[in-house]
């Protein structure tokens, strides 16, 4: 199999993406980190089905972690990411080197209000400023006319698409379901951190919250069935619950109105090493 070429400057991934759009194709983007699974892959996969072209982003973004020891310990395996995205495959691989995306000089922050502050925004201050500086850029560098990002991380979700609304970016959103191991973890790049006891853990916090969902449902009260959950996380052996809450899923905002569509996200530390998850109420 052949892997896709790795561009690492914005002036040749603009060059080849101008040739595919004078012939009128299609161009979808899935932005990563790297240290690529079948999450990822079902991204591009769907980018594959929809679009003539697809470009695979891969850059560490050092804006969007607020501690350097978490930035310094993310995996960085590009040769083994080239050989999986050639199972899609993937038309190009832009793996810019930090330079090429903040050149010296580099001042401007996009700043999500509003769906990026609560949750994730309040545990890592700046995180989203991160992830909406480096997703707006790599847009531009794209012209990409479709972006796939996962579930998994909903709030970014909700956050990149209140960020292309906002700035009228002329870029289509997809958001793909997330891809579960088969003990129900969701799939994650961070999982790898895990010990191998730690990895028999982890699938509680999945199973937790599906518990406290069904029991919301089933008529239980929002905040019994949530203290439930946290209390099972722990008893499994997880660190420290961060957060578990019933949130509006387009909002983030709290809700206990059932008329509207809502969302159960959790985060939670195992063996040091952060997990989110959510799931629809
Ligand atoms: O979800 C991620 O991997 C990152 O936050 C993203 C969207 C690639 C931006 O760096």
């Amino acid at each position: 199999m052949t892997t896709a070429p790795i561009l690492r400057s914005v002036a040749d991934l603009r060059a080849m993406v101008r040739g595919w759009k004078a012939k009128g194709e299609t161009v979808g983007v899935v932005p990563t980190m790297g240290a690529l699974h079948d999450g990822h892959l079902s991204l591009a996969r769907a980018a594959r089905r929809d679009c003539a072209r697809v470009i695979t982003t891969i850059f560490v973004n050092p804006k969007q972690f607020n501690n350097p020891e978490d930035l310094k310990k993310y995996p960085r395996t590009e040769e083994a990411d080239a050989a999986l995205l050639a199972t899609v495959p993937v038309d190009v691989i832009f793996a810019p080197p930090p330079e090429e995306v903040y050149p010296e000089g580099f001042v401007t922050t996009v700043s999500v209000g509003g769906v990026s502050e609560p949750l994730e925004g309040r545990m890592r201050p700046g995180h989203f400023d991160g992830v909406a500086t480096v997703v707006t850029k790599l847009f531009g560098m794209s012209m990409a006319d479709r972006g796939y990002f996962g579930q998994k991380d909903w709030q970014q979700l909700q956050v990149v698409q209140r960020l292309v609304r906002d700035l009228n970016l002329p870029v289509e959103i997809v958001g793909c379901e997330t891809i579960r191991e088969a003990d129900g973890l969701a799939m994650s790049s961070r999982n790898r951190q895990l010990t191998p006891e730690g990895r028999l853990k982890a699938p509680v916090l999945y199973a937790a919250i599906t518990r406290a969902a069904d029991d919301i449902r089933a008529g239980h009260a929002d905040r019994m069935a949530i203290r439930e959950a946290a209390e099972a996380i722990r008893a499994a052996g997880f660190d420290r619950v961060e957060y578990i809450e019933l949130r509006d899923a387009g909002t983030l905002m709290p809700s206990s109105d059932v008329t509207r569509p809502r969302r159960m996200l959790a985060a939670a530390w195992l063996d040091g090493v952060r997990l989110i998850d959510n799931i629809p109420v």
